[in-house]
């Protein structure tokens, strides 16, 4: 293709990622569930319900992946389906994910699975979830069932989700379940998460030998209001740290930093095999005494900036090179798990997601092994404590009638996928306003 300016490797893999609670529909065991049918907990009351209805039928949504060119598909297991009370496997669950995963592999789809995506069984809720050391062996005891039953469809496993999430909305800012707002119980939390993914690691490969495990890691960034204001400085550092450092100075370099502790993390030191990066948006953080549970710093964005709906952060492309350099310094493959934008109209996704390939492609050319990208999402999916008010689908989900409109992004992340570049074809048809700045004449 002569004319395909910014190529991406031949092997090179395309994909979507989702979530099980997001997706499945009724998922009825698990702490989500209960969550939502608490008043004012998810924006305008909104409940998962049928989701996209994948636990029926996954496969309707796998057909549209398979036309659009994709060729790898992330999603999740869930727990409460797979161990409906500790230790009682329901293994028609296990059966219908391997039905799945086949189905992906027959359309031509290489699956990359996650054991942990922020819903937990309500047994281990009952049992103070993840503040609860025994969370560790519940988990493997669970890992061990699924990666038993699913080996032979699976080789790219992703242990947990983005435990600095889970644990800040969780147990910081109280906006996930349990709705905890403590410092130093969201650190125990992180900690036993990050020793969850250690121990699972070094269980699925033993289970099995060809196994690449990885986690899936959110890096935002939280740059200083006022570079020049030293208060300012210290305040983004410390989210930073808090977010950005923790996990993987445990899981690669075996060492827990603040406010983990402080020391080796021996059992944990090289439990990766990749690292996913998640990568949305960044802040700009300002010092405010007053903001005592976020260690005195304060949200802000620039003037400048363009908003995402839903007061979603500002759109911050270059953010997705600059998290790859960042996390290049491991040394490790990288998998791009999630990257997208909420846009119901779709006025912005097209230059966005063309902005931020274009930053993948760059970090790629820097001789960073990036191996494929997920983009959030392929469906409208439930969005945690945002409910249905975030549209992050290349294809747009009523969730009434389950009727699926694909917006003018998902044809341009086909044409994407298909011809393994972006072209100028392909600027012109979406996003001409970007010739100018991808194509400098
Ligand atoms: C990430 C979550 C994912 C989804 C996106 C928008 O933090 O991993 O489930 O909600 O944000």
């Amino acid at each position: 293709m002569p004319d395909a300016i910014f190529h991406f490797p031949p092997d090179f893999r395309w994909g979507v990622a989702t979530a099980s609670h997001q997706v499945e529909g009724n998922n009825r065991n698990n702490q989500w569930w209960e969550w939502e049918h608490q008043p004012d907990r998810i924006a305008h009351g909104h409940k998962s319900e049928l989701a996209c209805n994948w636990w029926q039928d996954a496969e309707a949504d796998f057909d549209r992946a398979a036309a659009m060119g994709l060729t790898t598909l992330r999603l999740s297991i869930e727990w409460s389906r797979v161990e409906i009370s500790p230790g009682r496997v329901d293994t028609a669950a296990l059966d219908r994910y391997h039905d799945m995963l086949q189905g992906l592999r027959a359309r031509g789809i290489e699956p990359l699975v996650t054991l942990h995506h922020f819903s937990d069984p309500l047994w281990l809720k009952e049992k103070r979830g993840w503040a609860n050391p025994d969370a560790i062996p519940y988990f493997t005891r669970y890992v061990e069932q699924v990666v038993s039953a699913l080996r032979d469809t699976v080789k790219l496993w992703c242990t947990i989700n983005e435990p600095n999430v889970y644990a800040s909305l969780g147990y910081i800012l109280g906006q996930f379940p349990p709705g905890v707002q403590d410092l130093r119980t969201a650190s125990i939390v992180l900690r036993h998460m990050l020793q969850a993914h250690s121990a699972a690691y070094q269980l699925i490969h033993q289970l099995q030998e060809e196994a690449e495990v990885g986690l899936a890691h959110n890096l935002r960034f939280f740059d200083p209001a006022n570079p020049r204001n030293p208060l300012d400085r210290t305040a983004a550092w410390i989210r930073d740290l808090w977010f950005n450092q923790t996990t993987p100075a445990a899981i690669w370099r075996g060492w827990w930093l603040p406010p983990l502790g402080f020391g080796p993390a021996l059992a944990s030191r090289h439990t990766l095999d990749w690292i996913g990066l998640n990568y949305y948006t960044r802040d700009l953080v300002a010092f405010d005494r007053n903001a005592k549970t976020t260690a005195f710093g304060r949200i802000t964005h620039s003037q400048d900036a363009e908003p995402l709906d839903g007061g979603y952060g500002e759109l911050y492309p270059e953010g997705l090179s600059r998290a790859i350099r960042r996390l290049a310094s491991l040394g490790l493959p990288i998998h791009i798990t999630e990257n997208g934008i909420p846009d119901a109209d779709d006025d912005q996704r097209p230059r966005a997601l063309l902005r931020h390939l274009h930053q993948l492609w760059k970090a790629i050319q820097g001789n960073i092994r990036v191996m494929s990208y997920y983009h959030w999402t392929l469906v409208d999916n439930f969005e945690w404590a945002d409910g249905w008010t975030l549209p992050f689908g290349l294809i747009e989900l009523d969730p009434q009638s389950q009727v699926r409109t694909p917006r003018p992004s998902a044809a341009l992340y086909a044409a994407i996928a298909k011809g393994n570049a972006i072209t100028p074809e392909v600027i012109d048809a979406y996003a001409p306003e970007l010739r100018p700045v991808l194509l400098p004449a």
